[in-house]
C-alpha cells in the first residue's frame, strides 16, 4: 500500500507522531534471530523491491514526510550547524540533488516531478508546494545550498563521504535525527575514528571488513542495512547537542508506561556510489514504533523479547538502555510463551 503524508505531528513536546496500522505493517522490524549481535549485515538494495514495503525505492516517502519535513526545519533553526559540507564536498552534494530529483520523480511521480533541459532543470514538489527552476551545477541558482536544499525535501539524515587513500572521510551531511551521535563533532572523521566509541565490534574486525566493502561499491549498485536503540518517546532529535532535552527521559520508564513510552528504533541505512564525485552517499532513514503497537505482531513481541533479555551488557551500556532495560524486558516477558 502507498503511504500518503498526513498532517504534521510533533516528535518533541506533546509528542503526537502517531503510526497508522498501514505503517505497522510496514515497520522494518531488524532481528532475523533471537539474539542480536553486531556484524558485517550488509545487502543489495536491489530495487524496486516488495511492492510497499520500505525497500520498495532508494528513498522512501511515507505518511510521516510532512512531520519530519517540519521537525527538520525546527532542528535547523535552532542549530545550523546540523548541515555541513566542506568545500571540496560540493560535486558531491550536486550528484546527491542528481541522485535524489530523479529517483523521487521516478518512483512517487503524484508528489514530485523533474523536467531537464541540458543544465536548466525544473524540480517541483507538490508535498511542499516547492517549485524551482536552476542551473544544475552552479549553486547561486539555488535558493539554498545544495545538500541543504535537497535534505529539507527528503526523509532521512544524509551524509556524504569522502573517498581517498582507501578510507571514508565524513566530510559533508544534514542530521537532524541521529541517534546519540554529532555531525559537527565527526566531521573530517575517517570510518574507524567516527566508529570509535562503538563497543566489540572493531575487535570482531567488522569495521575493517565493512570498509573494504564499502570503498568498493559500484556506481548504481547501492546496499543497505538496518541497525537500532531504544529511544524514550517519539523523539526523532536524539543528539548530544540537545542531550539536556532528552538524557532525563530515560528516568521516566516506569512499569505502567513502557508500552507507551519506549520506541524501537530502526535505521534503514543505505550506501549509493556517486557518478561525477565517487563520494558514498549514506541516508540514514529513522523509523519509529512504540511497543505497544510493536507487540501488536506476535512474532515481533516474543522475538523483541529475547533480543533484549540476551543483549550483551556493553550494548545495552552502548546503547544507553541500563535506566530501562530491565522494566522492558520484564513488559515485553509477558509475550513470551516461553517465559
Ligand atoms: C554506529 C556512522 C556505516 C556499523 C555509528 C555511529 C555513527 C555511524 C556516527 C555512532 C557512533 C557513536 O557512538 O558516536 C556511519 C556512517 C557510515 C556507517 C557515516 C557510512 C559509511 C556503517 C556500516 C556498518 C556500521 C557499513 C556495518 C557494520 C555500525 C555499528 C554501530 C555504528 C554496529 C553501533 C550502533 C549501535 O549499536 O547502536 N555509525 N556508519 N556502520 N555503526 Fe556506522
Amino acid at each position: 500500500m502507498r503511504m500518503s503524508p498526513k498532517p504534521v505531528q510533533t516528535f518533541r513536546d506533546d509528542f503526537t507522531y502517531s503510526n497508522s496500522p498501514g505503517a505497522v505493517a510496514r515497520f522494518p522490524f531488524p532481528f532475523p534471530e533471537d539474539e542480536y549481535r553486531y556484524s558485517v549485515n550488509i545487502e543489495p538494495h536491489v530495487t524496486p523491491g516488495p511492492e510497499g514495503s520500505v525497500f520498495e525505492f532508494l528513498l522512501d516517502i511515507d505518511e510521516h514526510y510532512l512531520s519530519e519535513m517540519a521537525e527538520r526545519a525546527t532542528v535547523l533553526e535552532e542549530n545550523p550547524k546540523r548541515c555541513l559540507a566542506m568545500p571540496h564536498m560540493d560535486l558531491a552534494c550536486w550528484d546527491m540533488i542528481e541522485r535524489c530529483m530523479t529517483s523521487l520523480a521516478a518512483d512517487y511521480p503524484e508528489h514530485f516531478s523533474l523536467q531537464v533541459d541540458g543544465d536548466q532543470w525544473t524540480w517541483e514538489n507538490r508535498l511542499l508546494n516547492i517549485k524551482d527552476s536552476f542551473t544544475f551545477g552552479d549553486s547561486s541558482t539555488l535558493p539554498l545550498p545544495p545538500m541543504e536544499y535537497m535534505g529539507r525535501q527528503v526523509q532521512g539524515d544524509f551524509a556524504l563521504l569522502d573517498q581517498r587513500d582507501g578510507d571514508l572521510f565524513l566530510d559533508a551531511g544534514i542530521v537532524t535525527c541521529p541517534a546519540d551521535w554529532s555531525l559537527a563533532f565527526d566531521a573530517g572523521m575517517s570510518f574507524s575514528e567516527w566508529h570509535g566509541p562503538v563497543p566489540l565490534a572493531h575487535e570482531m574486525g567488522v569495521f575493517d571488513r565493512a570498509l573494504k566493502y564499502l570503498t568498493a561499491i559500484p556506481v548504481g549498485r547501492p546496499v543497505r542495512r538496518l541497525n537500532w536503540t531504544l529511544t524514550v518517546n517519539a523523539r526523532m532529535d536524539t543528539s548530544p547537542e540537545t542531550y539536556p532535552n532528552w538524557g532525563t527521559d530515560r528516568a521516566s520508564v516506569t512499569a505502567d508506561n513502557v508500552g507507551e513510552k519506549v520506541h524501537l528504533r530502526v535505521e534503514l541505512q543505505v550506501l549509493d556510489r556517486m557518478p561525477r564525485s565517487n563520494a558514498l552517499m549514506f541516508s540514514i532513514r529513522t523509523f519509529l514504533i512504540s511497543f505497544d503497537d510493536l507487540v501488536t505482531n506476535p512474532d515481533w513481541a516474543r522475538r523483541m523479547h529475547r533480543v533484549l533479555k540476551t543483549l550483551p551488557p556493553e550494548l545495552i551500556e552502548y546503547k544507553g538502555l541500563g535506566r530501562y532495560h530491565d522494566l522492558a524486558v520484564e513488559w515485553l516477558s509477558r509475550f513470551d510463551p516461553a517465559n
